[in-house]
């Protein structure tokens, strides 16, 4: 066992989406703890950014181009990785969209992207990862949930429901691959500010409504999502899988409406 539990040393960890917000993050995050980050995205551009801030701060990264859509796109470059490395020891998969409208005004169009890329996209990112980890007998695999997994509002039914079924199809995962050595296991973060949620930001009523949301009593920043991905990453994590956490400043603990006077 290495010297630090948390540490990603001589492990090959692969983050997709690692062109903007929490993938960057963590894809930074995961080098800081010394692992060997292949970012991954279906922006070359940005993803070769966060590969190249990690080179300068003299960790070791790459980058690749990846589109979760093609599953044939993602065993081809997961297998160049396990050839290139030797092993993948850790996928981070992050990329997910979402179109908020009403259920009623979705149309089949708008359905088949949000589902394309959060759930068809997640299964291809643990497919390829599942079938490499399953052959070498090791492997740590993280997909990103979301608090909308448990609690949605309006216009939120079909992104909350590819959230819920990332969550059940990495349980699934986990029982299926714990016998051959690779844990399963997903973040669910609260709000954060990221370019996913750019949109909200420009609207202060909604942006502080979330912000009150939650005990803490603000959103989160990217970085505040790697502690929680690097542990699972980690062998101090060797005994957890099929679980999530939560990293929501409570929203999922409190109903956040009230604080009776005196409390
Ligand atoms: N930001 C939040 O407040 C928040 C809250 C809860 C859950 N999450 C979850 O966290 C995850 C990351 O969110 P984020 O805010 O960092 O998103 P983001 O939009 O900032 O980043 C997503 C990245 O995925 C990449 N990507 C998109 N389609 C791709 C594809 N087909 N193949 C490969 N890469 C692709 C994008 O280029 C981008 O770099 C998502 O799963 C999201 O549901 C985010």
């Amino acid at each position: 066992m290495s010297s630090s539990l948390f540490s990603l040393e001589g492990k090959t960890v692969a983050v997709v989406g690692a062109g903007s917000g929490i993938g960057r993050a963590v894809a930074e995050g995961c080098a800081a703890h010394e692992g060997r980050v292949v970012c991954l995205d279906i922006n070359p551009e940005p993803a070769q950014e966060t590969a190249d801030t990690i080179l300068g701060k003299g960790g070791h990264a790459e980058a690749a181009c990846v589109d979760l859509c093609d599953g044939g796109s993602v065993e081809a470059v997961f297998s160049t990785i396990r050839e290139r490395h030797g092993s993948l020891d850790v996928l981070v998969c992050t990329p997910a969209m979402n179109v908020r409208k009403p259920l009623l005004d979705y149309t089949d169009e708008e359905f088949d992207r949000v589902i394309g890329l959060n759930l068809k996209g997640g299964l291809h990112a643990m497919q390829s990862a599942g079938r490499i980890m399953s052959d070498q007998g090791s492997g740590s695999i993280i997909m990103f949930s979301s608090i909308r997994s448990l609690l949605v509002e309006p216009g939120q039914g079909v992104y909350a429901a590819t959230k819920a079924g990332i969550l059940q199809m990495a349980r699934a995962l986990a029982a299926e691959l714990g016998p051959k050595g690779v844990r399963v296991n997903a973040v669910a973060p609260g709000v954060v500010e990221t370019p996913l949620t750019e949109p909200i930001k420009d609207d202060a009523n909604w942006y502080r409504a979330y912000a009150d949301r939650n005990i803490l009593g603000r959103w989160a920043q990217p970085e505040e999502m790697v502690g929680a991905t690097v542990f699972l990453a980690s062998e101090a994590a060797s005994y957890v899988t099929g679980t999530v956490i939560f990293v929501d400043a409570g929203w999922t603990a409190t109903d956040g409406r009230f604080t009776p006077p005196g409390m």
